[in-house]
């Protein structure tokens, strides 16, 4: 076997040993249930191989569906195991509408959509489209409803964990506000399989926690969410990637002849408040809103590049994004200190922390989306080299959580389902090279 088909076959193997015949765990022993985001893109990694095991954990993640809409960041599998906080501790039972399937109370950043188009692009099914796009619809149509809290249209995450992003330096003015009152205790499980170095630190967690305490206490309501949520952000992140979604969700209605004057609606409001809200014209960086300050969040991440994979900035905001900050080795580029792209927050931040979840490694979802990013603006060179850097940094280390930006070792859970998952994508039309 060549080192391509190689390679090729150990993602492949990855996806296959993680997966539970409904659906596919993100890391065997670290995280051993359904979450949301993986699992879109898990789905877009199998679809290569596997088509109806990709429309499987589809149907799977779409089965934790909560009757208004609201489609969880976990769902939980029924066998015991050490992650917490667990379904017990999130008290959310009632709200799916499938019988017996527990989940969690927040959402994830929606990638789906956007991964139907990419599997309905190169193997078309109308009738699983048919299928699974109510469902979608629906979803999004919560997230513009049902956390609009200033009626721009954008999204309002009430937790750190509905970013994906849990411990990243944008949090820490805001999480240094709340005061952690009365939370029931707890053991993290996070710290069992993956050394507490890698993990957030336990001032943050503990938080995490008490936001969660908040909204079981306010029953999950939406509104009472919103109204009493100590940590209310607008996230450049989750709104980049809802844009991208509702504009493939838009194409989606268009190849099944459904109405599209709704999701028109969301586009064309998010687009009138986008740069309004998150540009910073004195930095030129892209910069979270915390609504309880009124105010941006000022921390320099790579977040702030999400934009170009939503197809938002006018080419000037681009290149000035590209050339004043991706290209700057104190900020982004490659330096004595970094050799791979892209490090998550700017080495220019305080916290920067080269092996600490958000605080600094490379993850391949992100330069997955931000090489298509770059892709729309026509940086094919920046973006190929970003691709290059993903697939070295597996071939060499393996399918990892995330990586050292410094010399691509390996951090965080092993095995980890969305990076063999995109290794499998992001091979379809490259060679990874050892050198
Ligand atoms: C965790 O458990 O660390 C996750 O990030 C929460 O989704």
């Amino acid at each position: 076997m060549n080192e391509a088909a190689d390679f090729l076959s150990r993602a492949q193997a990855i996806l296959r040993g993680n997966d539970t015949g409904g659906f596919t765990k993100p890391s065997l022993k670290q995280y051993p249930h359904q979450w949301n985001w993986d699992s879109a893109i898990i789905a877009l990694g199998l679809s290569y191989f596997d088509l109806p095991r990709a429309y499987t954990e589809i149907r799977s993640l779409l089965r934790g569906q909560w009757d208004d809409g609201m489609l969880p960041h976990v769902i939980y599998d029924p066998v015991p195991s050490d992650y917490f906080p667990g379904p017990a501790f999130w008290k959310t039972d009632g709200r799916p509408i499938t019988p017996g399937v527990r989940t969690s109370g927040i959402t994830q950043p929606p990638l789906l959509a956007t991964v139907l188009r990419l599997i309905h692009n190169r193997q078309p099914s109308l009738d699983f489209l048919r299928e699974v796009y109510p469902a979608v619809l629906r979803w999004h149509r919560w997230m513009h409803t049902c956390r609009d809290a200033d009626g721009s249209g954008l999204f309002c995450i009430i937790h750190p964990w509905e970013s994906g992003t849990d411990d990243s330096p944008r949090w820490l003015r805001v999480m240094d506000n709340i005061t952690p009152q009365n939370v029931p205790g707890f053991h993290r499980g996070d710290t069992i399989h993956v050394t507490q170095a890698e993990r957030p630190h336990d001032a943050d967690y503990l938080r995490f926690i008490h936001l969660i305490d908040v909204f079981r206490r306010n029953q999950y309501v939406p509104q009472r969410l919103l109204a009493h949520s100590p940590f209310l952000v607008q996230d450049v992140l989750f709104n980049a990637i809802l844009y991208r979604a509702d504009r493939d969700l838009k194409e989606l209605a268009g190849i099944l002849n459904e109405p599209a004057g709704e999701i028109d609606g969301w586009l064309e409001q998010m687009q009138v408040n986008f740069d309004q809200r998150f540009w910073d014209e004195r930095d030129g960086l892209y910069y979270d809103f915390d609504i309880c300050s009124g105010s941006p969040i000022r921390v320099n991440t790579g977040m702030t590049f999400m934009p170009l994979y939503a197809g938002i900035p006018d080419p000037q905001r681009a290149a000035r994004l590209i050339e004043h900050h991706w290209q700057v080795p104190s900020e982004y580029a490659p330096d004595t200190l970094t050799r791979y792209m892209l490090p998550s927050t700017s080495k220019s931040e305080p916290l920067w922390d080269a092996r600490r979840y958000w605080r600094g490694p490379v993850w391949i979802l992100l330069n997955w989306m931000l090489a298509d990013g770059l892709q729309q603006y026509g940086r094919d060179d920046l973006a190929e080299a970003l691709e290059h850097d993903s697939l070295e940094l597996m071939a060499r280390s393996g399918f990892r959580e995330y990586y050292d930006p410094r010399d691509g070792s390996a951090c965080g859970a092993t095995e980890f389902s969305w990076s063999a998952a995109l290794a499998i994508v992001m091979s379809a039309n490259k060679t990874p090279r050892q050198d």
